[in-house]
């Protein structure tokens, strides 16, 4: 929870700051833990050819994600302020330019673009939850399931129903503040989804499928990999770290001066990992055992995992529990998508917090609505990426997310002094070392490559 006597000696956050060390891993794992792990990694991974993906997200998460995201905490503690403040402030202090404040700009707007259909998502997973209470999936067959799926995103009126419901709730939390009761649901959330995604392994493992499943994911087949998909795998590893935005900043703008960046950084990435490369071993077994097609799409999870809570005994049960779940992990993270617009507003224009939380969430749900049609009344209008859903997401997660983190991760190694890094990251040793060599070189190097090939 946020107490109000700062811990920095230098500089406060208008907003209080994290009572805890534990409390801010939590907050950034309940930011980073989300649809992204479950619901978004196995149907990007399934569309990708599976294996090559796989690694080389797993090489984007360890070698840019982890560098990227200490270098958001670093600068967000630095600045305490929200990210648009934040960049401007540091960038006069290091570097003589304000003009740094756009980078947090971009965040802010890529924010409230990705709560747009994150929120449709999740108000998915809200339907599910009803649906998996009712009985609806027990015994059912796959055709059944995926008739169940169809039926309800073809129906825009009920997809805007649950898109407004999730909204409201995100509304809700945030404009309280961000941390009570939050902070609690974090610390049972986390461990209840990997309970959970446990038993569904279980599952998957005695389905008969699961070589199959484990071979998919697992076996790189280099051949298939294009530069769009390395840059799938990029944007992946960075949405799902929930870096790139500023969203880890505004955090970090929370954080007490003594504790450890590095070691919070480690224990995030690891949670996060692990949960989707879990969801990717329960789901894809299902889907051979099921002849089902691994490169489905955004049903992916919404057609496998009922069918296999279906079949399986205390299913209802166990399958209302998951969906509840999910969707209080949709929540964690839609409070992070939110929390740099409303920061900034907050400072900039001295509203309440309440205010601007309204505000915010009235312009995303707005925004929302066109990714809530692009699954039925606006299924046919495509242009570049696809839909209208498609085009958000491959903009924000393919374009704006690596930008914003290789422009973050410059700022960090090249623009602000050796001193002031070492200064927050505690020291000049082989861990300092190394972060600056990838966030001087690596990930700015490695970044750029891949935004020039797969964009040109
Ligand atoms: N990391 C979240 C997920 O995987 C999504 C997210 C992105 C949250 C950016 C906050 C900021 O679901």
């Amino acid at each position: 929870m946020l107490s109000h006597q700062a811990s920095d000696p230098k500089r406060k956050s208008l907003h209080g700051h994290w009572s805890s060390r534990m409390a801010f891993i939590l907050a950034v794992t309940g930011s980073a833990v989300g649809l992204g792990n479950i619901w978004k990694f196995p149907y990007i991974a399934g569309q990708n050819g599976g294996g090559a993906f796989v690694l080389v997200y797993l090489i984007c998460v360890v070698v840019i994600g982890m560098p990227v995201m200490m270098s958001e905490i670093l600068i967000g503690r630095r600045g305490r302020r929200n990210p648009v403040a934040t960049m401007a402030l540091l960038g006069q202090e290091e570097g003589g330019s304000t003009r740094w404040r756009w980078v947090g700009g971009m965040g802010v707007v890529a924010g409230i673009l990705i709560l747009s259909y994150y929120s449709v998502i999740a108000g998915w997973t809200l339907a599910y939850v009803v649906k998996s209470a009712t009985g609806v999936f027990a015994g059912a067959s796959a055709a059944a399931v995926s008739e169940q799926f169809n039926g309800f995103t073809g129906d825009w009126r009920l997809v805007a129903l649950c898109h407004t419901l999730f909204m409201s709730l995100s509304v809700f939390v945030v404009a309280r503040g961000v941390e009570r009761g939050l902070e609690q649901a974090v610390r049972f959330m986390v461990p209840a989804l990997l309970i959970l995604m446990l038993v569904l392994l279980g599952y998957s493992i005695n389905s008969g499928y699961f070589d199959e499943g484990v071979a998919f994911m697992f076996t790189p087949d280099f051949d298939r990999l294009t530069w769009g998909s390395v840059l799938a795998a990029l944007g992946q590893a960075f949405f799902t770290l929930s870096i790139g935005m500023g969203a880890i900043m505004a955090y970090g703008a929370y954080l007490p001066e003594e504790t450890s960046i590095t070691g919070a950084s480690a224990a995030v990435v690891t949670a996060d990992t692990s949960i989707a490369i879990l969801a990717g071993l329960a789901i894809f077994p299902l889907v051979f055992a099921n002849d089902l097609n691994p490169a489905d799409g955004p049903g992916l999870v919404f057609d496998t995992l009922p069918l296999a809570f279906g079949q399986m005994a205390g299913g209802t049960f166990f399958s209302t529990i998951f969906f509840i779940l999910l969707s209080f992990a949709a929540w964690t993270s839609a409070i992070g998508l939110m929390e740099p617009a409303v920061a900034w507003i907050v400072e900039r224009f001295n509203k309440t917090r309440a205010q601007a939380t309204i505000a915010t969430g009235f312009l995303i749900w707005f925004v929302g609505m066109g990714s809530v049609l692009s699954f039925n009344v606006l299924s046919d209008v495509r242009f570049l990426a696809g839909t209208i859903f498609d085009n958000v997401d491959y903009l924000t997660s393919n374009i704006m997310l690596p930008l914003g983190g290789l422009l973050i991760v410059i700022f960090a190694g090249w623009v602000m002094c050796r001193n002031s890094t070492a200064d927050e990251l505690h020291g000049s040793g082989g861990l300092f070392k190394t972060w600056r060599i990838l966030a001087r070189f690596v990930a700015p190097i490695g970044i750029l490559i891949v935004l020039i090939n797969a964009v040109r």
